[in-house]
């Protein structure tokens, strides 16, 4: 049996390392050099690698100021800006962008994804998190951070209505009639009228359906909700366990939930 290895670079635009910057030989302005994030992405490519994930926060990290500065994932570029530049310059890489369902509305999440996806011609991936950073409530006009479970609750039917979005358009639903003057076929575009519980989104969303359909959605929940949430969602899942029977548990959790809601766990891919 060929057995495949899938490879994933990590970066927050380039490292998730705390210290990297001061590694030997490091670029320690690396962070805003784009000519520098390029080069690591093709290199990544000629690597074979599948992925280059972006995390992302929207705040600076809530460590104590002794720790922040000495830590260059204080700063970092805006995730859609710099993939999609990024876009331009591989062919194969995918990007995945982090977008925090609690301090986002859908709207702006499904058209940024859907856009990514046809700038790279279907290479667009959505992690998805429920901000675990309290301080970026702060940044959004709240005092205090949304409870977890609610942060959940909404995650879910946020997942809802941006897969929704992105169904707006029907694959073939652009005529572009040139003859006739008549650009998309009305009857092949869906307009989603959700009203649930914490969300309302009328639709259509005004962006052709992704090339992939949906964009690759990641996602690295550990709690119970978190977990249920990338049984019913995601199509990669990140672990973090620190050891081997920790992440076979995790794994078979997760798994056990997707089965027990009747989707194929073969679909998922849990990264170590
Ligand atoms: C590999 C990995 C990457 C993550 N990246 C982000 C991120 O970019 N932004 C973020 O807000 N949370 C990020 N998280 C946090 C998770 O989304 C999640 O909140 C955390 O694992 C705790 O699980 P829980 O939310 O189920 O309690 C990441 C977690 C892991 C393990």
């Amino acid at each position: 049996m060929t057995r495949k290895l899938r490879l994933g670079a990590f970066m927050r635009p380039i490292s998730i390392h705390t210290a990297a910057w001061r590694y030997p030989g490091a670029n320690p302005a690396a962070n805003f050099d784009l000519e520098a994030i390029v080069g690591y992405a093709r290199t990544l490519e000629r690597g074979r690698f599948d992925a280059f994930f972006m995390a992302d926060h929207l705040a600076v990290l809530n460590m104590p100021m002794e720790a922040l500065k000495r830590s260059a994932t204080v700063t970092s570029f805006e995730p859609f800006t710099l993939l999609s530049a990024l876009a331009m310059v591989t062919e194969r890489l995918g990007l995945i962008a982090t977008a925090s369902t609690t301090y986002n509305e859908p709207f702006h999440v499904a058209r940024r994804f859907a856009s990514l996806d046809h700038i790279s011609k279907g290479r667009a991936g959505w992690n998805l998190v429920t901000s675990g950073n309290p301080h970026e409530a702060m940044n959004f006009g709240r005092d205090e951070h949304v409870e977890h479970a609610t942060r959940y609750q909404r995650a879910r039917e946020f997942y809802d209505v941006v897969t929704g979005l992105w169904d707006s358009f029907a694959d073939d639903a652009f005529l572009r009639d040139v003859e006739n003057g008549v650009f998309f076929d009305p009857d092949r575009l869906h307009v989603l009228n959700h009203a649930g519980e914490h969300l309302k989104v009328r639709g259509p969303l005004n962006i052709a359906r992704p090339v992939q359909g949906w964009p690759v959605v990641v996602q690295a929940g550990a709690s119970e909700a978190g977990r249920q949430l990338a049984a019913e969602t995601a199509e990669v899942v990140f672990g973090s366990a620190n050891n081997l029977a920790d992440g076979q548990r995790f794994y078979a959790d997760v798994k056990g939930r997707m089965k027990a809601i009747g989707r194929d766990p073969d679909h998922l891919k849990i990264l170590p």
